[in-house]
């Protein structure tokens, strides 16, 4: 690759592409041509897709140059590390635990997050760096802290960050308990997704201050959570799109396998059988999901294809106390359900999808999100208009 094809196909390119679609304003464009991508995303990386949760094989700085740099100047997230460090091998881990969010996305949530001069900022997931480069660049060091969990992450990070010329205060810990050290703070930004906003991020945010944090339920489907703080220690606002983070690690949902719900037996055990007119294949989208996640709590999905296109829906309660399955065959308007255990799964997925269907199969952009001392409701359209 010659100079000029790196330059165009380097930060020029993806500037000009992301300032195309919207996502980079012109507020943050002096600050994204002074942080390039490519200072703050590690030697091996795992490439992926926009708009897919899928990685390329693993690519090596040294071994492919250009493939590296292609890669850094795409606009799509890139794994940068799997089951927490402990895969180290060439090919995929199970989970990827870190990476460098998919540029779109970053701009984004950057501008949901409508900084001012002088404001202070905690953002939750460190992971290379990046992000908290631009805050620092366009707020000053002295007004950024960065919390990343992940110790050696987190090291890699401020190497980074000094080599850039950037020094945030950078906190190693659990971002769910925030950084009091330097709180009260204008803005917070979480780039982990959470199931339940920890109560921490509110208390460290000064009234009138604004949390931008990826929500999703324990189902499926996410969208990122734009909250005004108020004075009563309630945070609310709308959801503002969609995104899929990878989650705040201590609120991990434990999958317990198949084989537990059937207690050894085959399938399909104890279950008993029905009927579906809903077809499985109408319930696996992301804003559907996230939905159906709203109002089928503790309960997650999981599809096992077969060779020839179809497949069975697996639905499993986070107790381990009752299974679903729905199975899927193209051309048909009937499909086979069995379901076992106190909690009738199908059934509560399939209510959930009538409510949605009902209000006109509503987008992630007519839901909100409140959350007070106790509890946390998603509402649809206005605050008082619950999605249970
Ligand atoms: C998508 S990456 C962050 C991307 C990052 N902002 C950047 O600019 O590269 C998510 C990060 O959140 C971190 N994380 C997960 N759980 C966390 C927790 N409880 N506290 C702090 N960081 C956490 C992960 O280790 C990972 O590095």
């Amino acid at each position: 690759m010659s100079a000029d094809e790196r330059e165009e196909a380097g930060p020029q390119g993806l500037a000009s592409a992301l300032t195309e679609n919207g996502a980079l304003s012109r507020d943050w464009l002096p600050a994204f041509e002074a942080v390039p991508r490519h200072l703050f995303v590690p030697d091996v990386i795992w490439p992926g897709r926009a708009g897919m949760n899928r990685q390329s094989d693993r690519v090596v700085r040294s071994e492919q140059p250009d493939t590296w740099w292609t890669a850094v100047y795409r606009d799509a997230p890139i794994t940068t590390q799997w089951d927490d460090g402990t895969y180290t091998g060439p090919g995929r881990g199970k989970i990827p635990s870190s990476s460098s969010s998919m540029p779109t996305m970053v701009c984004s949530m950057l501008n949901e997050l409508d900084v001012a001069p002088g404001h202070r900022v905690l953002e939750i997931g460190t992971g290379t760096g990046w992000n908290a480069a631009l805050l620092s660049h366009r707020l000053g060091d002295e007004n950024v802290v960065t919390v990343e969990v992940d110790r050696a992450s987190a090291r890699d990070a401020r190497e980074r960050l000094e080599a850039a010329g950037y020094r945030p205060t950078t906190v190693i810990g659990d971002g769910a308990r925030g950084w009091p050290g330097a709180a009260p703070y204008d803005r917070v930004i979480a780039t982990c997704s959470v199931g339940s906003v920890p109560r921490a991020w509110i208390a460290q945010t000064r009234p009138g201050g604004i949390i931008v944090t990826p929500w999703g339920p324990t189902y499926g489907g996410e969208a990122v959570a734009r909250l005004r703080v108020a004075d009563d220690g309630t945070a609310s606002g709308p959801f503002v799109g969609s995104s899929a983070f990878m989650r705040l690690r201590t609120q991990r949902t434990d999958r317990k396998h198949v084989r537990e719900y059937l207690k050894g037996r085959n399938w399909p055990a104890d279950g008993s059988r029905s009927t579906t007119a809903l077809s499985p294949d109408d319930v696996g989208e992301w804003a559907v999901m996230f939905a159906i996640g709203v109002r089928v709590p503790d309960a997650f999905p999981w599809m096992e294809p077969y060779e020839d296109g179809s497949y069975t829906l697996w639905l499993r309660d986070t107790a381990g106390t009752s299974w679903a399955t729905a199975d899927y065959e193209q051309g048909r308007d009937e499909y086979e359900v069995y379901q076992s255990g106190p909690r009738k799964l199908w059934d509560e997925v399939e209510t959930a999808f009538r409510w949605w269907e009902e209000r006109d199969r509503p987008g992630f952009d007519r839901f909100g999100l409140t959350v007070d001392a106790d509890e946390e409701r998603v509402w649809l359209d206005t605050p008082d208009a619950l999605a249970p």
